[in-house]
């Protein structure tokens, strides 16, 4: 029920005893709506049951994820002991780096991939798109249903990372269960079946990139592995093999999941707009429509909800205190349906223009991968229009339960 029109303070009491319900599974179904009721109380406050401050508003979302005293403070997921690989795999992340150290890494990643790995894979993305969009012909040639997330979501960017790393295409199909066992890591409430799983697939990924890598010491090759030590080589910096190890896993995480969340849950609001799929439609052979497309899919149901940050000091924000040690999440969903930011936002408008949505973040850890992740956007969602005319869904696609990693349990449509 909207309690806007409560009184002050009532609201206030109301948002510490948190209305974010992450096991409701109406909540999960629509947040936009109970986050529009929050960010009107107050665009940063406290919630109980995460036991952190959360950031609701385009400004105080963005202030966070900027603010130098806010940062990702690496602390054990777990008992460094029994989950060795998970610690290991993180402590050594780009994403979970702080100044200096991350300055280094971000310098010498983002050399590397300023070796013309985006432009050498969109040919590669053109093609392999038209090769899912083939087997999507095939399963519905009779007319019959095609979840499209198996067949059609999920094996691109898999395709892209896989190119990307220099993984043998043999090895493809073990990337994808490695990637969805690490992730759960990133929700409230896992079991310890799930952690123990996540322990697993990063020792076994680790392990196989170690392998790799070792590979491509003795023999370089055209991918982002071996520019690295490229790089590497030619500037006299150092990269240990832990942060290679950590940047591939990484990359594939960071890079597979949201890319997947993006094309699932974008193409599904699409499905259900006939005059924003016409849109689409009449756009399909101008790359600034579908450019603009591809934003407001990551903006109007964004793939990760929630990033969060560690106070190192005692910091004011937004009038807020925020003690050393406290944590504060940015709500990327809440504050790119900001209406302060965004006309109607919850309206979804593929020719929406400006469009600042904080989907791929801010700040020094804004996402590395955009532009990768930008062509496969682009090049699943035309590519599929473009094939499939009479396209519809099936029935409205459910939402997973999870919160941070936001996407659907099936996309099953008609051609
Ligand atoms: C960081 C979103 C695809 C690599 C981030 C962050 C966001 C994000 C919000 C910032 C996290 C923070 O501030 O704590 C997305 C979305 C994607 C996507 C929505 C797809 C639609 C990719 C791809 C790659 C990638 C394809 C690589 C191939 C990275 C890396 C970082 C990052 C390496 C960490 C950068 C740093 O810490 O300096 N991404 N990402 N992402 N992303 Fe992406």
């Amino acid at each position: 029920k909207p309690i806007t029109r409560v009184m002050p303070d009532v609201c206030v009491l109301l948002a510490h005893t948190g209305q974010m319900r992450l096991d409701d599974p109406e909540f999960i179904a629509h947040p936009y709506p109970t986050f529009a009721t929050m960010r009107a109380q107050a665009p940063l406050q406290w919630d109980d049951d995460l036991q952190m401050f959360i950031a609701l508003s385009h400004a105080s979302a963005g202030a966070v994820l900027r603010h130098r005293s806010l940062g990702r403070i690496w602390e054990d997921f777990l008992p460094a002991a029994a989950y060795p690989a998970l610690n290991l795999i993180h402590r050594h992340a780009l994403l979970e780096m702080e100044p200096p150290e991350h300055t280094r890494l971000r310098r010498l990643v983002a050399s590397a991939f300023a070796r013309g790995h985006v432009e050498r894979l969109r040919p590669r993305v053109v093609a392999f798109a038209a090769e899912l969009a083939n087997a999507v012909a095939d399963a519905g040639s009779d007319g019959s249903p095609v979840d499209l997330l198996p067949i059609y979501a999920e094996p691109l960017p898999i395709a892209v990372i896989g190119s990307l790393l220099g993984v043998p295409v043999s090895d493809w199909h073990l990337l994808r269960p490695w990637s969805n066992a690490i992730v759960k890591m990133y929700e409230y409430g896992r079991s310890p079946a799930t952690e123990q799983a996540a322990e697993s697939a990063a020792s076994e990924f680790a392990a196989y990139l170690r392998e790799l890598a070792t590979a491509r010491r003795r023999n370089r090759g055209d991918d982002l592995i071996s520019d690295l030590l490229r790089v590497q080589d030619e500037d006299g910096s150092k990269i240990t093999d832990d942060e290679l190890v950590a940047t591939g896993i990484l990359l594939l995480n960071a890079g597979h999941e949201a890319t997947v969340n993006v094309t699932g849950n974008g193409l599904s609001a699409l499905l259900q707009r006939p005059e924003q799929l016409a849109a689409v439609q009449n756009g399909i052979s101008d790359p600034a429509v579908i450019a603009l497309a591809s934003e407001e899919l990551v903006r109007f149901d964004g793939p990760l909800q929630l990033f969060e940050r560690t106070a190192t000091v005692d910091t004011t924000i937004h009038g807020v205190e925020i003690g050393a040690g406290q944590k504060v999440a940015a709500l990327l969903g809440a504050a790119n349906h900001d209406p302060d930011v965004f006309d109607k936002p919850e309206v979804m408008n593929v020719l929406r223009d400006p469009n600042p949505h904080l989907g791929f973040g801010v700040g020094i850890h804004f996402c590395l991968g955009a532009p990768l992740a930008r062509v496969e956007i682009q090049t699943s969602l035309s590519t599929l229009i473009d094939r499939f005319p009479h396209i519809a869904l099936v029935d409205v696609p459910q939402h997973n339960p999870e919160f941070v990693i936001r996407g659907l349990e099936q996309l099953p449509v008609t051609i």
